[in-house]
């Protein structure tokens, strides 16, 4: 049996975080689609299209690597529920990192909400520690604020904020 994982996000941008765990999701499932939502609650900083593409890019060059079988992680977007996509691409899990009790609540409330309206079972992985604190939003806000960001996220995501946030 094959087994596929989505792990969903609005990956506004991918941080090291999220990559971390995508990694270790294809290391332990067969394969992995990252799911990333076309219309996140607050308007993104990056179009979908060009999120897709720094998740993309940070992708093949981990196969590039040999970090990562080639095949074993798809990027594509969904819009609408995600339950309505796992139900399109046939896969009944959904992985998604935990960073500590603060995430907690909100993700076991999304986990049972998409079990009862669509029979997807949620799997958490725990963030590794020296990611605990990565979050998107806080990576585009210090980001703006022309602080470090390095280390936080790829490289070419560092240098598609910074273009980003100065306009060039
Ligand atoms: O990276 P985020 O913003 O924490 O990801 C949240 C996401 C995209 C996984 C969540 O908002 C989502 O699943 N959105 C799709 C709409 C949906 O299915 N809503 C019902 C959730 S129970």
């Amino acid at each position: 049996m094959t087994v596929t994982v989505v792990c969903p996000g609005s990956y506004d941008p991918m941080t090291n975080g999220h990559l971390d765990v995508i990694v270790r999701a294809a290391r332990r499932f067969d394969r992995v689609i990252v799911a990333v939502v076309a219309n996140p609650s607050k308007q993104p900083l990056f179009t979908l299209e060009e999120r897709v593409g720094l998740i993309t890019a940070e992708v093949d060059r981990l196969v590039a690597a040999g970090d990562i079988d080639a095949g074993s992680i798809d990027v594509a977007h969904f819009d609408g529920l995600l339950v309505d996509f796992c139900r399109q691409q046939q896969v009944g899990i959904v992985c998604k990192g935990l960073r500590g009790v603060g995430d907690f609540d909100a993700e076991l409330q999304m986990a049972q909400m998409n079990a009862r309206i669509g029979d997807i079972e949620t799997i958490f992985v725990a963030t590794r520690p020296d990611h605990s604190y990565l979050s998107s939003s806080l990576i585009r806000e210090i980001a703006r604020l022309d602080g470090p960001v390095t280390g936080m996220v790829p490289a070419a995501v560092e240098r598609a904020l910074i273009e980003r946030v100065r306009g060039t």
